[in-house]
Formats: structure tokens, sequence, C-alpha cells
């Protein structure tokens, strides 16, 4: 999704920057833009490929040693230039490039307005520029630090004040931003890929902090108050650069979702393989769960009741056969022995095969009849998470040929981005001191609470229990006492009165529920919230496992636990 790019140091800026903004293609665009700042602020904007901007400044005269820049992949506001960024304030006295979403632009749009500004563009980032030049009183970062207290939802910015030509201005809520700084150069990026060889050191932004950037230094601040960030020498240029300045390949492959969303979900439609009527959804672990969470929607567009197998069990089903049944093996590296062993032996009994994996020439999709490609990119972190959001991405895609399906995927990657910047940080206090925290849910929440439960075992050794709501009362229910969290995840207006149920059960035995949901009742009802966008109830799973994701990192963080190496885990099982 967007990307960000800023540089100031000796060269012309204009080149750097749109190289830059080639190492940020991979993150999906559809317009691009930079702007360079001199004696006044200069922009050149472009619809469609990079290639187009780079038409555009042929021939252009511009020797600016101090710029931003930004490739945009639509959200408010349909691909026009209008709509590019960078965005000049009314007065042309800034000029911001901005990635995330901002969640009370109505209002501002409307503060805006009443003071006489009009605004040209459909975009929420739009208000920023302006609002910056309003409150500008001679220093852009004190401006900057009092504009995005005021901003709602996820940013990161990159600032030119035309007052100031070699400084660039940045701020960070949510949306990842790192400054790299080498000799009387600096520059700020959304990720690794795209720094300047001539980058040293990186720091990397925390939420709330913004910075003034200078050829060769950076100040942070936070707060008001100037705070010395962790500065990360980039010894080892290509593991800086991999990791994106994140400190873990965990927490940057959450960061990757939207990207990996959007990407497979317009997967090229032409040729691809389709759900038969006689479906088995087949694969291990988080895989496994990937395809209990698509189980309703299978069965929604076949038709027909699907069935759910764990690889290392299908094996042992001795009769079936599957002559005019489709099998369908879920899988992110392709490599897992009991998934390629499972569609061997359905090959033998005679089901149609059809892989889905993230490892497009892997033994699996070579074994199976058909393949269908997730396109998360490369996974490093051993617990997944992009493989996870891009397998319910992906049977979404096998099955929009229903017209509600295809509209409600193309909203996906719009709800993860918006459930990346859900703040779990007070039950991740609670989930880490806990025992045995519960994670229930029904039908495609189902999947996605043993997901979440997975998760937290995988990388922060707490033994959690993830279980369909309705078998809590079966047995399991012994184990809730004073205290106990109960993590519910509800997506599905329909079941709502069921989900309150369990919630009372819990509530009355002492335990402490909270609610991963966008249902207002259910929300009310919990002790703790972790609030989830809108999202179709059958696709559900792609965006609510985002904050159980985060919760197991939060969790495993304050534990100090080394959360890409996860003890006894390996990210390719290739045996039986
Ligand atoms: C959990 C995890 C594992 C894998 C499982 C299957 O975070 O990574 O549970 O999901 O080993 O792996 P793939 O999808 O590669 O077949």
């Amino acid at each position: 999704m967007c990307g960000i790019i800023g540089y100031t140091g000796n060269k012309p800026a204009a080149p750097v920057l749109t190289k830059g903004l080639h190492a940020l293609e991979y993150r999906g665009y559809d317009s691009a833009g930079i702007a360079v700042c001199g004696s006044e602020i200069v922009t050149v904007k472009a619809v469609g490929r990079i290639s187009a901007l780079e038409e555009k400044l042929r021939g252009r005269d511009l020797p600016e040693v101090c710029g931003i820049g930004h490739t945009r992949w639509a959200t408010h506001g349909c691909p026009t230039e209008i709509n590019c960024h960078p965005h000049l304030s009314y007065g042309g006295k800034f000029a911001i490039v901005h990635n995330g979403i901002i969640d009370n632009c109505r209002n501002l749009r409307v503060l805006c307005e009443n003071r006489g500004i009009s605004l040209k563009s459909d975009t929420d980032s739009e208000l920023i520029a302006h609002l910056l030049e309003w409150e500008y009183r001679g220093d852009p970062l004190a401006c900057l630090s009092r504009v995005a207290a005021d901003l709602r939802g996820s940013f990161a910015l990159g600032v030119l004040c035309a007052d100031f030509p070699s400084d660039i201005y940045a701020a960070k809520m949510r949306s990842p931003l790192i400054i790299g700084l080498g000799e009387d150069m600096a520059c700020i990026s959304s990720d690794g890929t795209a720094m300047p060889k001539e980058v040293t050191s990186l720091i990397v932004l925390a939420d709330g902090q913004v910075a003034r950037v200078r050829p060769g230094s950076a100040e942070v601040f936070f707060r008001g108050r100037r705070v010395e960030p962790e500065r990360v020498k980039c010894s080892s240029p290509e593991i800086a650069a991999a990791l994106s300045g994140f400190p873990h390949y965990m927490l940057k492959e959450m960061y990757e979702q939207p990207e990996a969303l959007a990407r497979t979900v317009t997967e090229d439609c032409l040729g691809r393989p389709y759900l038969r009527r006689n479906v088995t959804l087949i694969g291990c672990g988080s895989s496994y769960h990937a395809a209990l969470a698509s189980k309703p929607l299978v069965e929604r567009i076949t038709g027909c009741s699907a069935e759910v197998c764990l690889a290392s069990e299908f094996i042992y089903s001795e009769k079936t056969v599957g002559r005019g049944k489709q099998a369908v093996f879920l899988s992110q590296s392709g490599e897992t022995a009991d998934t390629i062993a499972a569609a061997e032996e359905a090959k033998r009994r005679g089901y149609l095969t059809l892989a889905v994996s993230n490892v497009h020439s892997s033994t699996l999709t070579r074994v199976c009849d058909e393949k269908f490609c997730t396109r998360a990119g490369p996974e490093i972190s051993v617990a997944t998470t992009k493989g996870f959001t891009t397998q319910v991405g992906a049977l979404g895609v096998l099955a929009s040929r229903n017209d509600e399906i295809a509209a409600a995927l193309k909203e996906l990657p719009f709800a993860a981005e918006k459930a990346l910047a859900v703040e779990v940080g007070e039950v991740a206090k609670l989930i880490a001191k806990s025992v045995n925290p519960f994670f229930i849910g029904r039908k495609a929440d189902y999947g996605a609470a043993l997901e979440g439960a997975l998760k937290l075992k995988e990388i922060s050794y707490i033994s959690a229990l993830g279980i369909a709501a309705g078998e809590l009362k079966h047995g399991s229910i012994s184990l809730i006492e004073k205290g106990t969290p109960v993590v519910v995840v509800s997506t599905d207006e329909a079941l709502g009165e069921k989900t309150l149920l369990s919630m009372a059960t819990v509530r009355a035995r002492g335990g402490t529920v909270i609610a991963v949901t966008n249902i207002d009742e259910v929300a009310q009802a919990a002790d703790f919230v972790l609030p989830l966008p809108n999202v179709h109830p059958l696709l559900s799973a792609a965006v609510s496992v985002i904050p159980l994701q985060r919760l197991a990192y939060e969790a495993a963080l304050l534990l100090g636990k080394d959360i890409d190496k996860p003890r006894n885990l390996a990210k390719s099982v290739t045996v039986e």
C-alpha cells in the first residue's frame, strides 16, 4: 500500500526520490508523486506507474537537495493527480506525504471548511497540510506535534516546510516510518528497501514520536520532550533492509498484511481454479485454522457441506472415495510433509486436488492437479501471520463468483489496515500474566479463535486454549476462575445472542471477557474490547486475527521471549 520516501543531502533530491519510489513499488500503488523544497515547494505527480512520473520529470530543472515522495494506493478518493501526494497547504508553505488512514477526517474537513479553506482533493491526507499551515507560528516541529496530537487513526507523515528548505519533519502513529542517516545525508522511508546505500544507521520511530531530520542528523521528540532513540548500525545492510527497521520479522509481516491481501485478492482471474460441490479442506496448524475459518464461506458458495481435516489425520480416513470430490490443500510453504502426504493419498483415492500455497513452485503445487497461489511474499517469521490471512483471502477469491463475496473481498485490505491500528497494550499485560487464557468463537470466528490461541502458545509459551464457544460448557468451563481471560471473537451479528450468552456464562464464574468484535452489543457486554472494522462475516477471520496476532506479539515481548525464534519450532515442517 502507500509508501513514503524523503531525502535531504547534497545531491539533487528528485532522482533519489524516484529511485526510492521504485523500491517501494512492491507495496502496490496506483499513482506517485514528489515534492522538492527550495525557495518554494514544487510538486510533480502522475497517475499510474512511476515511469509516468519520471516522464514528467524529464527535462525539468530541479536542483533542490531536499524532498519527499509517495506511492499512493487509493483509499479516500480515486487515483487521480489531484488526490495524489504530496499535498500542498493552502498557502503553499507545507507539503506532506501520508501513509495510513485518518479516522476523524470528517470533523477535520468541517474544521477546515469553517476556516474558509477550500479543499482540492477527496483525500483525508490533504487536511493535514492545511492544518499545519493554520497552526504554524514559525516552528514546523511544534506545529506538527500539535496537529499530530489531533489526528485519530494511523499515520506516517513526511513534511516539508518552505521556510526550512533542507529539513524534513516526520511523525508516526501505527504506520511504519524509519529514518536513515549517513554522512551529509538523511532520509525517511516506510521501509529499509528504499533507503539509499549511503545510509549507515537507522532510527525506527515509535508511535507518538515526531522528528526533525537534517543532513547527517535527526532529533526525535515525544510529547514535546527530546528523546534519544536507539540507532541501529547498518553493519549488515541486508539484514537491516530485510527487517525494514522493524524489531522482528513477525511484526514486519503483520504490517505487510494489507498489501499481501490486496495482492492476493486481485490475483489474475483468468484460468483460475474454482471450488466444486464436494470440498474437503486440508492443512496443518495455522493453515488448518484458515481452512476452519473458511468452511462457512465454502459451504455458502458450493451449497453443500464442506469437510475440514487435519492433514496428519486425513490419511487414516480409510474408506473415503475421492471420485467426484475436490480436496483443497492449504500450505503457506507448500513443503509441509503431512500436507504433501495427504495430497498424494487424496490423488490415489481419486480426488481432484487443488493446492493453495504461497510458494508457487513448491512440492505441494507440483503434486496437486491445480494450484492457486497466495501472494503474501516471503514469510520469515516462524509464527505465520500473512500466510494465514492470505489463505482466507485466497479461499474468498476461489469463492468470488458470488457478487457479495467479490465486493467484500475488495474491502479486506482496508479492513486489515484498520485492524492493525487496534490498540492491544492493556489486554496484552493481562494476558502475559495469565494462566490458561481462553479464545472462543463460532463459525468463521472459531477458526480465528484457534489461530489466536496458537499464536500466543507459539511465541509466549502461555498455555492458551482455543475452543468453539458452544463447547465451553461441555467441560472446559471448569478451568474458568476469577480473572481467567476469555477472548471472545465475534463478527457475525446473527450469532450475537449466543455470544452474549457465552460471555454471561464466563462472567458469572469471574472470568474477564475480552471481545474482539465489530458488534456494539457484544462490545458493551465485555470487560475489554479490541474493536474491529466492519467486515463480511464469512471473510472476517482475515481481519479479526490481526489484533490476536498483535496480542500474542505484545505478550511475548512483555515476557522477553525470542519472538522470531520460538523454541522447538521450525518454519517448514518437512517430517511427518
Ligand atoms: C503456526 C505455523 C504452523 C504452520 C504449519 C503448516 O504459526 O506456522 O502451524 O501453519 O506448520 O505450515 P504450512 O502452512 O507451511 O503448511
